[in-house]
């Protein structure tokens, strides 16, 4: 005979199959959004809840605030019920509660794990039989089963316990970890497989059927730590190759080689060898604070996890690298830094995307402020900068004419949809740190 669990899981089951779950996503940005309309294409109903009011307020009015989302996205999913809320109370009602909320570093660079715990802690009242919870942060291995699992017991007054066996337990927690590249249309989301690892088989198996609706394969690990530990691995795989070509490209210019061309002919190899490029340094919310994570978590087992350190050390020391090569570059042209008028073109961490988080962009305008120089930016994405976790520019867009104005114009990010041709001819130096400006010849451009 089914234990009452066993029956729990079929009946979930059942509902996710027949698309009647309702699936409530917590954390509405640039994870979470778009995982909800993933959802609510598959007829899904979706409830988003945040804690951000004015995005609940632009969602529930159809709008959207990510660049890459249309308003009409937003509006077609509220065809399949989807609506936003800053109401937990609405928690209950949901069969899967999925959590994509921030997972920053602290000031000492260690894990900040309270937006996990502040969302954990509102859910865990709300919970009942048969739930299932899944945690999307990226995190360290440990955090589902050691603070998740925890929290969700504690404060529930019903006593509900996670279901570990077949046989006990009222709810089910899962990790799976979100694998999106933003700005990249190459790999459809559907086709990006899902890796899940739950507490127990009952729970890998329903994660494992909440998400084989939406992408075409998912890949069920042993645990959540196993899952955390794959996320980890797949961005630190990232952040030490983007190191090591980043420190080649500083022995490249002093041999004066093009570490473009090296890349480009080493990729013409078939196998063991994938291209990373060189850049002004790390950005985005994954990369450059992933890492210390598993750093940080490595600690307990008394362990020092060199590798990620010393990528760490070299990414970060890029923008200063970039600063170096511009004051190179205006010393040519009889210029100091001090004084000089420098426009920064690209603001965000990676080209044709709306993210600043962490871009090295902001590091660069503030040494270039810092060593005396007047700072403009353009970038379609910002029309204006204020201030942020490590930052305070107060500055608005300027538009990309007159640019002979400038003493240097400092390539940061290489956007699409920028003339490269035409910044060159306008331009009197060009400083590229992205070789945004390749095939096209000019004294004017020095490359970094
Ligand atoms: N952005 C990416 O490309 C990407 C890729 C892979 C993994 N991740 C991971 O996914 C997670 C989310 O990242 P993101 O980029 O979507 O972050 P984000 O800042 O864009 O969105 C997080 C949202 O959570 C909301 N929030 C914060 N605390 C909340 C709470 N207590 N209750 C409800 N909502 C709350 C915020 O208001 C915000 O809208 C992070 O762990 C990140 O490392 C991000």
């Amino acid at each position: 005979m089914k234990s009452q669990l066993g029956t729990l899981a079929t009946e979930l089951k059942r509902k996710i199959e027949a698309r009647e779950a309702r699936i409530g996503i917590v954390g509405m940005g640039y994870v979470g959004l778009p995982l909800a309309l993933l959802f609510s294409e598959e007829k899904f109903r979706v409830t988003g809840f945040d804690i951000d009011n004015r995005k609940v307020e632009a969602l529930n009015a159809g709008g959207s605030y990510i660049v890459r989302i249309p308003g009409t996205e937003i509006q077609g999913a509220q065809k399949s019920g989807f609506s936003a809320t800053a109401d937990y109370g609405k928690i209950s009602e949901m069969d899967a509660v999925i959590i994509c909320v921030p997972t920053p570093l602290n000031e000492f660079h260690e894990p900040d794990l309270s937006y996990i715990t502040q969302t954990v802690d509102a859910i865990a009242p709300r919970l009942r039989e048969g739930q299932i919870v899944i945690l999307e942060s990226t995190t360290y291995p440990g955090t589902t089963e050691e603070v998740v699992v925890p929290l969700l017991e504690k404060g529930n007054a019903k006593g509900l316990k996670v279901a570990r066996a077949e046989d006990e337990g009222d709810f089910f927690v899962a990790f799976s970890p979100e694998r999106e590249d933003p700005g990249n249309d190459t790999v459809a989301r559907r086709d990006i497989p899902k890796v899940v690892g739950g507490v127990g088989k009952l729970a890998s198996e329903i994660a494992a059927a909440v998400y084989g609706t939406i992408f075409n394969r998912t890949v069920p690990v042993s645990s959540p730590a196993a899952a955390e530990m794959t996320k980890l691995l797949e961005n630190i795989y990232r952040c030490v190759n983007i190191a090591l070509v980043n420190e080649l490209k500083q022995l490249c210019h002093r041999m004066d080689i093009d570490i473009f061309e090296v890349i480009d002919a080493a990729k013409t190899k078939p196998f063991g060898f994938q291209a990373f490029y060189p850049g002004p340094g790390l950005g985005g919310h994954c990369i450059p604070i992933d890492p210390f994570y598993l750093s940080w978590k490595a600690k307990q087992f008394d362990f020092r996890t060199k590798f990620i350190e010393l990528a760490g050390e070299v990414n970060i020391a890029m923008p200063y690298y970039v600063i170096d090569k511009t004051v190179e570059a205006l010393n040519q042209h009889k210029k100091s830094l001090n004084g000089s008028k420098v426009l920064v073109l690209g603001l965000a961490y990676k080209k044709d995307i709306d993210d600043l988080r962490e871009s090295p962009s902001l590091t660069i305008i503030e040494l270039l402020r810092k060593g005396g120089a007047e700072v403009f930016y353009n970038d379609p994405f910002f029309a204006k900068v204020g201030h942020g976790r490590h930052y305070d520019l107060n500055m608005t867009n300027t538009p990309l004419e007159n640019l002979g104005q400038y003493d240097a114009v400092l390539i940061v990010t290489d956007h699409s949809d920028y003339d490269y041709q035409r910044i060159v001819k306008e331009s009197k130096l060009v400083v590229d740190s992205r070789n945004a400006t390749k095939g096209i010849t000019s004294e004017k451009i020095v490359r970094c």
